[in-house]
């Protein structure tokens, strides 16, 4: 990876976005700031300039498909190139398996699913440029059925969280399986938990930093060659599906 490398974060403009937006421009890399909101985004890319970012704007809002779809020519006319994809926003919320609203379900799904799908096929073609292209999944690890299978583990506390839960199984299943299609183009996929994050997502009630939360998702967006591909990660290895 000698090249300047382009990346894309969807909602960067705060929480773990913006922090993996930081860490890859540390690393001298172009990084395009996506965010639903003008104002909101254009906040971030100035903090991210003023630490000598190379940060750039775009809108993009993972309900809007106009949006999605301008957000991919603004990228291709004025980088022409994307290498990394990092798939990071996201809505959470959501109740317990037997009184889980089906409307909330849906809103979690348009977002978490839908749009991150949307966003990954919009740009696809623009990652296909790349010699060595990644995407990155922000899950969770509330979303690993072999974790919520042992009756005595810890996520099991989280079963009134169904709705975002299984929007994020859908998108470690969407993992693996885009991973698989697009390994003959030598793109890899995986998805990063970053564990229980103070931002404004839970209201500050994680327990770990931005900084601890965006290393998985660094280290994925920064993989080797020889790295993985079809994986689930957090920083502490691979995390059973
Ligand atoms: N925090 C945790 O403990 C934790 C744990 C596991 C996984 N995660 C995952 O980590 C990711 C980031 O979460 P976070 O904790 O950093 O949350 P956050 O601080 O609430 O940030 C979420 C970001 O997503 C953006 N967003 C929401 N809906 C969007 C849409 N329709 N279109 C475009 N952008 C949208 C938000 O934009 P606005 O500012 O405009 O709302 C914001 O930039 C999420 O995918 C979350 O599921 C978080």
């Amino acid at each position: 990876m000698n090249e300047k490398m382009t990346v894309l974060v969807t909602g960067a403009n705060k929480g773990l976005g913006y922090e993996t937006a930081r860490r890859l421009a540390e690393l001298g890399w172009t990084v395009v700031t996506g965010a639903r909101d003008p104002e909101r985004g254009k906040d971030a890319v100035a903090r991210l300039r003023e630490r000598r970012a190379d940060a750039h704007l775009v809108h993009l809002d993972l309900n809007d498909a106009v949006s999605i779809a301008a957000a991919a020519r603004e990228v291709t006319q004025r980088f022409g190139r994307l290498d990394v994809l990092v798939n990071n926003a996201g809505i959470g919320g959501g109740q317990l398996p037997s009184q889980q609203d089906l409307a909330a379900m849906r809103s979690l799904f348009e977002t978490n699913v839908y749009g991150t799908i949307a966003v990954t096929q919009a740009f696809l073609p623009l990652l296909e440029r790349s010699p060595a292209a990644r995407i990155v999944n922000v899950s969770t690890t509330l979303a690993s059925l072999s974790l919520a299978s042992d009756p005595t583990h810890r996520i099991t506390q989280w079963n009134e969280l169904f709705g975002y839960t299984v929007s994020k199984a859908a998108i470690n299943s969407f993992t693996v399986r885009l991973a698989h299609e697009l390994r003959p183009k030598r793109i890899k996929v995986n998805s990063a938990c970053p564990g229980y994050v103070a931002t404004d997502f839970n209201q500050g009630r994680g327990v770990r930093t931005v900084e601890q939360g965006a290393e998985i998702i660094v280290r994925l967006a920064t993989l080797p060659d020889d790295g993985p591909t079809a994986g689930f990660f957090d920083e502490r290895g691979r995390v059973e599906w």
